[in-house]
C-alpha cells in the first residue's frame, strides 16, 4: 500500500532563514511561501532529486505548529509524507490495524491540491504521519 516518501516536514522559528540556508548553503531550489489557512500553516517546499523538503511555519494563533516550536524553539521534524493511491482505502486498512487518523477522519486538501490525511504519532513509533493520495 505504502507509496513514495512524497516529502519530510520541518518545522522553523525563522522561514526566511531556512528557505535562505536551503537556497544558498546546500544550493537547493526552493519554491515560493504558500499560506495554507485550513492548515494553519505557511509551507515552502524543496526540490531534492528524490524527495521534498517542506517547510512550515505557524499560519495563524491555532496553528498547529505553534506548540510544536515552544517544545522545539530551534525547529525540529514535523512529519513524513508518505504517497498512497487510494487514501480512503488505506485509511480503512490502518484504522484495521489500531491507527488513529486525527481531526474529523475524513481526507483534506493539503499542499499539493491532493487529499492528506494525518496519523496519530503515539501509532507511528512517535512520528506524525502525513499521508497523500497520488
Ligand atoms: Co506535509
Amino acid at each position: 500500500m505504502i507509496g513514495r516518501l512524497n516529502h519530510i516536514a520541518i518545522a522553523v522559528p525563522d522561514l526566511e532563514a531556512a528557505a535562505a540556508q536551503y537556497r544558498t548553503a546546500l544550493g537547493a531550489k526552493v519554491g515560493e511561501p504558500q499560506d495554507e489557512p485550513d492548515h494553519g500553516v505557511t509551507v515552502i517546499f524543496i526540490d531534492l532529486p528524490n524527495t521534498k523538503i517542506e517547510l512550515l511555519y505557524p499560519l495563524g494563533e491555532d496553528s498547529p505548529i505553534n506548540g510544536f516550536l515552544e517544545k522545539n524553539p530551534s525547529g525540529g521534524i514535523h512529519h513524513v509524507c508518505y504517497e498512497v493511491e487510494d487514501i480512503l482505502a488505506a485509511r480503512d486498512q490502518l484504522t484495521e490495524h489500531g491507527a488513529r487518523v486525527l481531526g474529523s477522519g475524513e481526507p483534506k486538501i493539503g499542499a499539493h491540491g491532493k487529499p492528506v490525511l494525518f496519523l496519530h504519532p503515539k501509532d507511528f513509533q512517535g512520528t506524525l504521519v502525513e499521508l497523500e493520495q497520488v
